[in-house]
């Protein structure tokens, strides 16, 4: 099972950004928490952050026929971008929406999500941790469950 696990905008600031809401480790942090999951479970992952909304669409259009999921935390593109959405729906991927805040509990603005359109799941407030249940999620969508 491949997995690409792709975040947005300003998630390479966490330890720095807002730490009441995304705590106190960094991106490598989570990079070595979901790798260190999925290598116990012979997961192949690839890890892809950008700023860069584009640069998300294409990491997403490459993904056709190289990946079994997706996982994905499109950040504040988010609540704007139909053009990932679009990529999303394009490769057909089987792809799960994370979160590490509530979403729901804060702006309004950031109620909406595009990508939710797609994703066959959301998981949203239980930080870090949030990423491995994706994981999981997939891994029982591929029935792989072990
Ligand atoms: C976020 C929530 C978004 O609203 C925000 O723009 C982010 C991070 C989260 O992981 O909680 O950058 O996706």
């Amino acid at each position: 099972m491949r997995i690409l696990i792709i975040n947005g905008p300003n998630i390479n600031m966490l330890g720095i950004r807002e730490p009441e809401l995304y705590g106190n480790k960094t991106y490598s942090d989570l990079v070595n928490m979901i790798g260190d999951y999925c290598d116990k479970r012979g997961i192949d992952t690839k890890f892809f952050q950008s700023n860069y909304e584009g640069a998300i669409v294409e990491e997403i259009q490459n993904a056709l026929s190289n990946f079994d999921g997706i996982i994905i935390n499109p950040a504040a593109y988010t609540h704007t971008s139909v053009a990932i959405l679009d990529a999303l729906k394009a490769v057909s991927i089987p792809a799960v929406e994370v979160h590490i805040s509530n979403v729901d509990s804060r702006e309004d603005f950031r109620q909406i999500s595009f990508v939710r359109k797609y994703c066959f799941a959301t998981i949203s407030g239980e930080g870090f941790e949030g990423y491995i249940k994706a994981v999981k999620l997939l891994e029982e969508r591929m029935g792989e469950s072990r």
